[in-house]
């Protein structure tokens, strides 16, 4: 399947940490460990054209000038499950802002349903990444790009970890300019909308909850 926006990501140590998250005997501690790892390797891949601006310093020897990236970064992890990818990507950009925002899938309709948010004041003038490990049906990922888009966010990336067709084609009719990044891109949904092969409940499996 050809989707414009989505851009799979082949790095090597990124197919690895997947191949351990998917296996059912990774137990919390360690998936909660490689999620984040695997979280890092993937958003040094997704901010690779991000924007830079030059800035003047002073080396001990003389006046230089060098790079900075022309934007602050607001991370918006999708909660819960969102929340285990936020660690490993602040670990690169330390500096980045967090706007959390919670919804949950209702069980009986599989549409998102609201229960927190909170936005950095700024967050219309900076480089946004929303991150949740599924793209499922892709209705959480397109409410959370609604309401970032309603705060004014403009540049924004979608990054997930597994994704399906369904929920890819669901996010380029819903955001078609919204760039969405993933390691895998699964076969398809079960009658429960879990992502096959995927890699189970993400919210449970980082919290222990299931
Ligand atoms: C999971 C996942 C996504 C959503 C994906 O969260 O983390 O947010 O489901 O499904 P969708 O593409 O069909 O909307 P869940 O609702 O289980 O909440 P949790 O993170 O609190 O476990
Ligand atoms: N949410 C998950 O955590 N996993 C899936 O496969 C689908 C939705």
């Amino acid at each position: 399947m050809d989707f414009k926006n989505l851009t799979i990501l082949h790095h090597p140590l990124i197919q690895q940490k997947l191949f351990y998250l998917r296996d059912k005997r990774t137990n919390n501690l360690n998936f909660r460990m490689m999620l984040n790892e695997i979280s890092g390797l993937m958003v040094y891949e997704v901010t690779r054209n991000m924007p830079l601006r030059e800035r003047e310093l002073e080396t001990p020897l003389e006046k230089a000038v060098g790079y900075v990236l022309a934007k602050e970064v607001t991370l918006v992890p999708i909660l819960r499950a969102g929340l285990g990818m936020s660690d490993g990507i602040l670990r690169l950009i330390p500096h980045a802002r967090v706007g959390h925002l919670g919804l949950y899938r209702d069980k009986k309709t599989m549409m998102p349903v609201e229960y927190y948010r909170k936005f950095p004041e700024d967050i219309a003038e900076t480089e946004i990444i929303v991150i949740d490990p599924m793209l499922a049906t892709g209705g959480s990922a397109a409410a959370a790009l609604d309401f970032v888009k309603n705060a004014g966010g403009t540049a924004i990336t979608f990054v997930c970890l597994v994704a399906s067709p369904e929920g890819v084609l669901h996010l380029e009719k819903t955001h078609p300019d919204i760039p969405i990044f993933t390691a895998a891109l699964d076969r398809e949904l079960n009658e429960h909308k879990y992502i096959l092969p995927g890699l189970g409940d993400a919210g449970d499996r980082i919290y222990g909850t299931e």
